[in-house]
């Protein structure tokens, strides 16, 4: 405990642990400030990568498959999880190919069942992990209140839940081994902004930042890092996320909807066509793992974006400071 100060906060109090190097949250509401000794951030964050295992869903395509890519060439055996079986045979060859040792595993990270079990798959196959990439994702979208309840469950099933089972799952593993390691949780711009006609998309990917920014907090004492992947278009097979949809999560409502959302998406499918090159997210995503960042950004041009509601927000307080409601009593 050297170093380190132990307070207590008042139950309504809240603590946001922008640097978790500094501030640790711990059981009931003490706060310890100051770095432990025996537990240095900075020393225990990922700088060894060679011969360590890293886990990937949503790895037979687009980011995954970039990441597995990044991962391998730093050294790490990689296990890809899919639910396409064809390209994740595909994939699993090409990684082989570039001298990775790497193995696929087929699972629909939706199904609690199956991501458990592709989690003690890949523990058999190479040992601990270190590495977890909760990616798989799909882009199912559609106005509030009008999207249909199946893509609803569809996208929250894949987007929301698939990284949950994942955190369930490997979580309580990495703590147990102890050697550290670092989460990669694959949000998104739309977890930061949010465009219209992209509900159930859009709520899904802010769930991710949220979860990651909570996680990042507990797991610190463990000497494991989580960032958050949030990039704007890139050239994936995102927009054709349809092709993994469930048949008892089929679409009820026309495929195309309306003139507006068809060409809304036809917009989308173009800018995500000529969006950037999934390997250099994969790069970026080593580099920030290396440097133990949360907020993992690609995409300089959708900043003024993020600025502009978070200066909205801001403004909301300005109003709430000025609130006669507020200042009168009642
Ligand atoms: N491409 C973009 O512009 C973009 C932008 C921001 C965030 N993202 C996010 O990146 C992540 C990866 O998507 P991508 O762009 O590489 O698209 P992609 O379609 O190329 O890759 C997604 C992969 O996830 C797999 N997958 C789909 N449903 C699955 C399920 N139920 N279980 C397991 N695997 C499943 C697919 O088979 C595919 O291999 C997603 O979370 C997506 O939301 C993409």
């Amino acid at each position: 405990m050297t170093g380190q100060q132990k307070i207590s906060l008042p139950l309504h109090q809240c603590v946001v642990a922008s640097d978790p190097k500094i501030v640790t949250l711990r059981a009931g509401c003490d706060v310890v400030i100051g770095a432990r000794e025996d537990n240095d951030w900075e020393r225990r964050s990922m700088q060894e990568f060679d011969g360590r295992t890293a886990f990937v869903t949503g790895g037979a395509s687009g980011i995954g498959l970039a990441m597995a890519r990044a991962f391998g060439r730093a050294g790490m055996q990689v296990m890809i999880a899919d639910v396409e079986e064809q390209a994740l045979g595909a994939a699993v060859n090409e990684l082989q190919g570039l001298q990775i040792r790497a193995d696929g595993t087929l699972c629909d990270v939706s199904q609690r069942d199956a991501v458990a079990h592709a989690a003690r798959h890949t523990i058999e196959t190479f040992g601990n992990v270190h590495v977890v990439c909760n990616n798989a994702g799909v882009g199912g979208g559609g106005q509030i209140g009008e999207a249909s309840l199946n893509t609803w469950d569809w996208v929250l099933g894949v987007n929301l839940m698939g990284v949950v089972y994942g955190l369930q799952e490997f979580v309580p593993h990495m703590k147990a081994h102890g050697e550290g390691g670092h989460i990669v949780n694959t949000a998104s711009m739309a977890g930061m902004i949010n465009m219209p006609g992209m509900g159930p998309y859009n709520a899904s990917k802010f769930a991710v930042v949220s979860m990651s920014e909570t996680l990042v907090q507990e797991l610190a004492p463990f000497g494991i890092g989580v960032s958050v992947l949030c990039p704007g278009w890139v050239r994936t097979g995102i927009s054709d996320s349809e092709r993994n949809r469930p048949d008892d999560l089929a679409d009820g409502s026309p495929p195309l909807g309306d003139a507006e959302m068809t060409s809304r998406r036809a917009t989308i499918r173009e800018l995500i066509a000529q969006g950037l090159e999934p390997d250099v997210v994969g790069a970026r995503v080593l580099e920030a793992v290396r440097n133990n960042e949360l907020h993992i950004f690609t995409h300089m041009d959708m900043r003024p974006a993020f600025e502009e509601r978070i200066a909205a927000i801001s403004a909301a307080w300005d109003r709430a400071e000025d609130s006669p409601a507020l200042n009168q009593g009642v």
